[in-house]
């Protein structure tokens, strides 16, 4: 499979429009070795296949479409290689995006679970006011450890994991979790057996969450904060990494830790990397630090071969 990252921030993406911390600043002025990026979102087609999903739905998603010709291979007088959408939970920075892709002639096939179809249909009813535009085709996420594949897209199936991470703070779930709130994907080609894990959000690595993450070939995982407090420290608010949903990078039972108990061949990546984050300074100390634990930091652009 082919996975294209459309976006590596989390929300608020580098640099994010009102903030002068560090990096944001530093980018800026040109001071500090590090690329913007844009909202979270990443595409994946199968071994040479055109048609793909889109996992996530971007508020970038209009750039970052531009800026990628994979994503409008032209067939038709009004075409997209977007053959569904699946998301990982409801937040803005994941969800914002549908509004987007309201052109589109017949309904947009869509892929979440129930607890997020509610979020997105109540608090922030995106659904809704979709059906005034192409309408939703949406097929509903089972949490019973069963695949599934998206029309139109060969050879791929794909298996969620409920996750321990946060629901948006629109979500009546917000500080009551019910499964299914925040997932991560199993990715399987089919035809090559190979497999990728992806998950932006994730604030707790149960036994079923490394097990899923232990059978890919590659995973791209949770990157937003360093440190438990990075916001707190910066004066940015009081909510730490975990209170919002984020497994830290560093310390003890952080990220790191987790991924070296992977197995070796694992290719290790962290996605949805928060503007705050030290690791977006290459030049930093906690890049040179993950760089040595085998881990990459993905970038918009990127294309990785699973
Ligand atoms: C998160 O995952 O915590 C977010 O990126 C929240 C947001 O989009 O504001
Ligand atoms: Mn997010
Ligand atoms: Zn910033």
């Amino acid at each position: 499979m082919r996975i294209t990252v459309l976006g590596s921030a989390a929300g608020g993406g580098f640099p994010q429009w009102n903030c002068n911390c560090r990096n944001c600043a530093g980018l800026r002025a040109g001071t500090l070795k590090a690329k913007a990026r844009t909202q979270s979102s990443i595409f994946v087609q199968p071994d040479g296949g055109v048609d793909g999903v889109l996992f996530n739905a971007s508020p970038d998603i209009l750039e970052q479409i531009r800026s990628k010709p994979v994503l409008q291979p032209a067939r038709s007088l009004r075409d997209s290689a977007i053959a569904g959408v699946v998301l990982m939970d409801g937040q803005i920075d994941h969800a914002t995006g549908l509004f987007m892709l309201r052109e589109r002639k017949g309904a947009l096939p869509l892929w979440c679970t129930d607890p997020v179809a509610e979020d997105l249909s109540q608090g922030n009813p995106v659904l809704r006011v979709l059906d005034h535009y192409c309408g939703v085709d949406r097929h509903r996420i089972a949490l019973d450890g069963g695949s599934f594949a998206v029309t139109g897209v060969a050879d791929l199936s794909f298996r969620a994991l409920p996750l321990s991470s946060k629901a948006a703070p629109y979500s009546p779930h917000r500080d009551r979790p019910v499964p299914g709130d925040n997932i991560g994907i199993l990715i399987s080609d089919d035809r090559s057996g190979r497999r990728a894990f992806y998950a932006p959000g994730l604030g707790q690595i149960t036994p079923e969450v490394f097990d899923a993450m232990a059978l890919a070939d590659c995973v791209m995982v949770d990157g937003t904060f360093w440190t438990d407090d990075e916001m707190p420290r910066l004066g940015l608010g009081t909510k730490t990494a975990r209170d919002i949903g984020h497994l830290p990078q560093s310390g003890p039972g952080g990220m790191i830790e987790w991924m070296a108990k992977l197995p070796q061949h694992t290719r290790r990546m962290l996605i949805h990397v928060n503007n705050t984050n030290p690791i977006l300074d290459e030049d930093s100390d906690e890049r040179a630090t993950l760089t040595r634990a085998g881990i990459a930091v993905c970038e918009d652009n990127m294309q990785i071969d699973v």
